[in-house]
This record gives C-alpha cells, sequence and structure tokens, in this order.
C-alpha cells in the first residue's frame, strides 16, 4: 500500500483510487475552469475530516465571503448551514494591503490554535494578489510547502484555471506540489459531463488517470462498469405500473422515460459499439423481469447478443424455471426457419425485444421491416411493449433513423472513461451513469444524473 499514511478524502469514489487517500501531510493542487466543483471538492474534504474523523479543519477563502460558502455548500451538499459549523472558515475577501508576513501569521496562528490537520486555500491562485507587496507565485508555494511540512496539514491548494487554458496554474504549484488533481467541464451536444484527471500523486500507483464524476448530491467519482453475477437473496419485488406507463422494473430508469415505458409503446435501445453488454442487457432484462413476475410474458429476438443462457441468468433465479418456461420465449428456436419468428411474434406477449441487426442480418432489410411494421400494428393495438436493439456501428443506420421518428422513445446507451451512460435521444435527455448493484439480491438498475 506504498507504506504512505492516508488521509481519507470524503469524496465518494476516490479513496479507492489512490490507495485510500491522499498522503498524510502532502499538499494537493486542485486546478479547474470556473463551476467544475473546485469548492464542492474542497469543502467536503474538510467536512469530512471535521464531521467524521475529528480532524481539526480550516477553509481560508481568497474567493467567496464566509456567508455566501456556507450558503452555496450547505445547498449543493444538501444539509444544513449548522452541520457545516464543524469547519472553520477566514476568509480575506475583503482584506486588502495587508503584508504578506501579517497575512501568513493570521493563517499560521490560526492552524496552530485549532491544530488544523486539514487545509484548504481557495483560490489559491488569488492569493498571490492579497498582499500589499508583489510576490511571485513560486515563492508563496514555497513558504506554503514550507508551512504543510512543519504542521503536518494535509493541504488542498485550489487554483483557477482560465477556460479553454490547458495550463494548471501559474507553473510553479504543480511541480511542487505531492498531487496534482485536474476537473473538467465539457459539454457534448447539449450534454454536460464532468471528468477528472489525477495527474500525479507521489507515492500512490495509479491505475487510470481519467475518471467520470457528478456533483449530483455532492461529489461522486465514478467506478468502472462492473456487472457483479452475485444475487444473495434472488428476490425480486416488481414495480408497480403507473397510470399509462410500464415500470421498467427500475425507479431511476421509470424516471428517466418520465413515468415507465408507455403502454402500446415501441421503443428503441441503442447501443454504441464498445459498450458492455452487460449494461445494454441489464435495461432489456429488468423490465423483462418487472413483467415476468408479474405473470406477463416476454419474447426476444437476439440470438447473438441476447441468448438463452443470458434470460435464464438473468430471470430464472427471481421466478424459478417452470414460471420461465411458460412466461419466456427466446427465438428464433431455430435461425433457417422464418416462419418461426413471425407465428411467434404473433402470439400474444405483453414485452417484446428484438434486435434490429438480427433482423436485418437473417431477414434482410425489406422483409425485417415489413415483419416489424406489422408486430408494431398489433402491440399498439394491444397495448404491449416493444423495444428494439441496436448495436452502434452494424449495418443499419438508416433503418434506426426510419425507426426513430415513429419510436416514441428513444434511448443510447454509451461508454466514457470505462463508466455506462445511457441518455434519451428521444426525448433529449443529460447523461446517467448505469450502475448495476447486487446488494438487494437482485441485478438493481441505478442511474445517476451527470450534473
Ligand atoms: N449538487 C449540485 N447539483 C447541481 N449542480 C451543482 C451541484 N453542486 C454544484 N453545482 C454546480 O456546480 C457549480 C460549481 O460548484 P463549485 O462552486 O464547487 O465550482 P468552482 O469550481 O469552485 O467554481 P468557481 O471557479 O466559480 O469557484 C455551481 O455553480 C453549481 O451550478
Ligand atoms: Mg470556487
Amino acid at each position: 500500500m506504498g507504506g504512505l499514511e492516508r488521509v481519507p478524502t470524503g469524496i465518494e469514489g476516490l479513496d479507492p483510487l489512490i490507495e485510500g487517500g491522499f498522503p498524510k501531510g502532502s499538499l494537493i493542487l486542485l486546478a479547474g475552469t470556473p463551476g467544475t466543483g473546485k469548492t464542492v471538492f474542497g469543502f467536503k474534504f474538510l467536512l469530512h475530516g471535521a464531521s467524521e474523523l475529528g480532524d481539526p479543519s480550516l477553509l481560508v477563502s481568497f474567493g467567496e465571503g464566509k456567508e455566501n460558502i456556507i450558503e452555496n455548500m450547505a445547498y449543493h451538499l444538501n444539509c444544513s448551514r449548522d452541520d457545516l459549523n464543524c469547519v472553520e472558515v477566514l476568509d480575506f475577501v475583503t482584506v486588502k494591503d495587508t503584508g504578506i508576513d501579517s497575512l501568513m501569521e493570521t493563517i499560521v496562528e490560526k492552524i496552530d490554535s485549532l491544530n488544523a490537520r486539514r487545509l484548504v486555500i481557495d483560490p489559491f491562485s488569488a492569493m498571490a494578489y492579497a498582499f500589499k507587496e508583489k510576490i511571485e507565485v513560486r515563492i508563496l508555494v514555497h513558504i506554503i510547502s514550507k508551512l504543510i511540512k512543519q504542521t503536518g496539514c494535509t493541504t488542498i491548494l485550489i487554483s483557477e484555471t482560465p477556460l479553454g487554458s490547458e495550463s494548471l496554474g501559474a507553473g510553479a504549484e504543480e511541480f511542487v506540489a505531492d498531487g496534482v488533481i485536474r476537473l473538467r467541464r465539457k459539454i457534448m451536444d447539449g450534454r454536460v459531463f464532468r471528468e477528472m484527471d489525477i495527474i500525479k500523486m507521489r507515492g500512490t500507483r495509479l491505475k487510470r488517470h481519467r475518471y467520470l464524476f457528478t456533483l449530483e448530491r455532492g461529489f461522486r467519482v465514478f467506478p468502472q462498469f462492473t456487472f457483479r453475477r452475485t444475487w444473495v437473496k434472488r428476490e425480486f419485488a416488481p414495480l408497480p405500473d403507473i397510470g399509462s406507463y410500464y415500470s421498467s422494473g427500475s425507479g431511476d430508469l421509470d424516471e428517466l422515460l418520465g413515468g415507465g415505458w408507455p403502454r402500446g409503446s415501441v421503443n428503441i435501445l441503442e447501443a454504441e459499439a464498445d459498450v458492455d453488454l452487460d449494461a445494454y442487457r441489464s435495461i432489456i432484462s429488468i423490465t423483462g423481469l418487472n413483467f415476468v413476475t408479474k405473470g406477463r410474458r416476454f419474447l426476444t429476438y437476439d440470438p447473438l447478443r441476447f441468448g438463452t443462457e443470458h434470460l435464464k441468468e438473468y430471470l430464472e433465479p427471481f421466478v424459478g424455471e417452470e414460471e420461465f418456461n411458460r412466461l419466456v420465449r427466446c427465438l428464433p428456436t431455430s435461425p433457417s426457419e422464418p416462419r418461426t419468428l413471425k407465428e411467434a411474434l404473433s402470439e400474444a406477449s405483453a414485452y417484446i425485444f428484438l434486435s434490429l441487426d438480427a433482423l436485418t442480418y437473417n431477414y434482410g432489410e425489406s422483409q425485417a421491416l415489413r415483419t416489424l411494421l406489422s408486430v408494431i400494428e398489433g402491440v399498439r393495438q394491444k397495448g404491449g411493449l416493444i423495444l428494439l436493439g441496436t448495436l452502434d456501428g452494424e449495418p443499419q443506420p438508416k433503418h434506426v433513423r426510419a425507426l426513430s421518428t415513429i419510436a416514441n422513445i428513444h434511448l443510447k446507451v454509451a461508454e466514457m472513461d470505462g463508466v455506462a451512460l445511457i441518455y434519451g435521444v428521444k426525448p433529449k435527455t443529460g447523461y446517467y451513469v448505469m450502475e448495476v448493484e447486487p446488494s438487494k439480491g437482485f441485478p438493481e438498475l441505478r442511474l445517476t444524473p451527470i450534473l
């Protein structure tokens, strides 16, 4: 474990990536453009230390006044202002024309009197301008670095970087610092996503450097998408259908869908080629599970990517073999027999999942489309549910575009920095991170918006 004593950061998801936390007594540079979450990160670090571990914690602010900070953080961290009292805030916002000696003295006195174990200077980049005399950032960094070595206080220096700039600070901090983290906010096709780069962390082995995070409920770094087949209890209580919607079996997905899958609807689930297929299958099968546990029929046709073995794995432990055999159909029973598909599709099934890619591949584009349109017609009339799946990069984007116009909902699954994302193409939504959590005893699908 690197041998260094660690300080848990209080940032959800970060500690496992850096061997348990920041090295004790280290100097961390946290850089980012405006609005990337630097203050939230720094404040959570202090709050975690102060409220959970009894570490006296000090925020030295050169940016916002104390009142402002407390109010904003209470709002962003979803807690009361009183919960934040344990963090000591020293603000120098209104301080002008103070000499460096007296300012540093005030800070050192505060650190000493509190016996502070955690310190954040926000933004450090403004500190150099707070003094009467001109002082180079480089020199200031060395002064602070010395101070930290003396006090053993784990410190975050927040550095504001201009928009569009790749630089981290004035140029000296990143070399002196033991750790450098950069936060970024990007917009892709009108959707926000946030990335954290761990540029360096002395004494720490980093497996990867770039991670996705959200400011939803504070600050959370996402682990890589994993699908653990460890259902302990094997119990699944189906979610109720509300109004004119079928529940997807996931409360979070229902919310993204605006209530659930509409009754009598046709929907598209598109996945990018490099997506973890377990993420893609989870969406399809959680809905299947919700249907089958209500005694409804579920039919699938995706011989290449969603075979009987997958269906069994997802559904059978929760419904039993008998119910599984009675309610679930996996087509085709014989790939060379096109009638099998047509006939099976004309059977009444509440929920049908079809792979557009397999349909096109096995039956040709025009017959596939004809078959589809007749199935869609039937499902719409009977008030069932149809989900059409397709993998990006397969030779049918024309198909998808045409069907997207008649589809009620079109979702897309993508991969970014090892994380599985889902978002609405129709209607358009922001990015949600997908996680499949086994701890409740079934593959629970959780979605977290990137805010
Ligand atoms: N829980 C949240 N949900 C949604 N948005 C949030 C949440 N918390 C923070 N934000 C947004 O993120 C922004 C950045 O937060 P924060 O103040 O930590 O950024 P910063 O990097 O310190 O910005 P600045 O460069 O202005 O100091 C806020 O302006 C707010 O719009
Ligand atoms: Mg800030």
